[in-house]
């Protein structure tokens, strides 16, 4: 354990923990939201290694460890993010309009179980306000040395096919500008009839409306789309299928699950749950994507990675690059360098010589 990994343990999380998570949360991203306008930390360099660094979709990715949707929902703290080693970004779930999410409380810790169950159902700024504060970072900070995604999902009190595809519309219009990639949001439990739009139907119509938006203009905007952990192999090669014809960017595996399964049966509050009971699940559901697309297509791999071994782990079933948010909670704003750190020692043990080599060579 470094020093910083020690005071972050003993010091800071009994103190964040002593509070409401949420509550935990905003007083964090205040915090750092604060610090994004000290320069030391306005400039900065992204962790990487040639070992690390990569090219997905297009994209050059300093290292494959990014911050997975909510923790910064609306972008106040991107260029804090490398500073924990982070070597992507992504920004949201942003919906279209402002709203406020379920009532409070809505996150829930269990320490025990190295997890966390959260209900917030988008609590959004909305993709307006969003996109002027990416305006505004982009005319102060010239570069960001990581790629940034947003993930984009549907506005609650919005229903009909077509008002739901015109707000994810609306949406990535707004935002697809400052983003280097653009993650479409099927899968969050919390937000009633969402994860309807993972059916082959409705996926069909949402994606390809979104694939016209992406190659309208002069830039092509790649876009995944991050599916549940729920669902059964079917509606997974459904899945695979649909982003394979419409030619999308990738796929984003997996979101929170509503399953309590086995020792995870009493946790009881209603949300997604994940973590560590997560792991096995997205280890799997990664494994038969990869399968499903024959490596075609570039996979995100999150869900309850939880160590350097849970990471690598899941790039050699099929991940091109993975993200971390429960296990960030627990272990701290220097957990995303020791991963790294230890990620280039596994690959240094078993002679592979870039995280690219590594991908899919236990998929089997
Ligand atoms: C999430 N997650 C999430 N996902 C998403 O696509 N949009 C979102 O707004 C949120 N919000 C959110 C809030 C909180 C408090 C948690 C814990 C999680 C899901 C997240 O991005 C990730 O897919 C899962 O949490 C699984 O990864 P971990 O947490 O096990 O590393």
């Amino acid at each position: 354990m470094t020093k910083n990994d020690w005071i972050y343990r003993n010091l800071l999380r009994p103190i964040l923990f002593k509070q409401d998570p949420e509550e935990a949360h905003e007083f964090a991203m205040e915090a750092l939201s604060k610090l994004c306008a000290v320069p030391l930390f306005a400039t900065n360099r992204a962790l990487t290694d040639p070992a690390l660094a990569s090219e997905v979709a297009g994209i050059a990715f300093p290292n494959p460890i990014g911050l997975a949707a909510g923790c910064d929902k609306n972008g106040r703290a991107i260029p804090l993010w490398p500073h924990c080693g982070f070597g992507f970004v992504e920004v949201g779930t942003v919906t279209a309009q402002p709203q406020s999410g379920n009532p409070k409380p809505r996150v829930f810790r269990y320490p025990r179980y190295d997890a966390l169950i959260n209900r917030l159902g988008f609590n959004s700024e909305g993709s307006q306000a969003v996109a002027m504060r990416m305006a505004t970072l982009r005319e102060t900070h010239r570069s960001i040395p990581t790629p940034i995604a947003i993930n984009i999902g549907k506005t609650k009190v919005v229903e009909g096919e077509e008002a739901v595809l015109e707000d994810y519309r609306t949406s990535f219009k707004r935002l697809s500008p400052f983003a280097d990639f653009v993650i479409v949001n099927v899968s969050s439990p919390n937000t009633p009839g969402l994860r309807l739009w993972q059916e082959k139907g409705p996926l069909t119509s949402l994606l390809s409306a979104l694939m016209e938006e992406a190659t309208r203009g002069k830039r092509k905007v790649p876009l995944f789309v991050k599916i549940s952990p729920d669902m059964n192999e079917a509606d997974m090669a459904n899945v695979c299928e649909a982003a394979l014809e419409l030619g999308l960017a990738g796929i984003v595996a997996t979101n929170t699950t509503i399953a309590r399964e086995g020792a995870y049966a009493g946790l009881s509050e209603t949300g997604g749950l994940s973590g560590k009971p997560l792991t096995a699940r997205a280890d799997e559901v990664m494994r038969f994507l990869y399968k499903q697309t024959g490596g075609s297509l570039p996979l995100i791999g999150v869900g309850g990675i939880g160590s350097a071994e849970d990471a690598y782990r899941r790039i050699k079933f099929g991940a091109s690059l993975v993200q971390i948010y429960t296990s960030f909670v627990y272990e701290g704003p220097f957990f995303p360098r020791n991963l790294n750190r230890e990620l280039i020692r596994l690959m240094e043990r078993d002679g592979v010589r870039n995280i690219r080599d590594a991908i899919g060579t236990e998929a089997k």
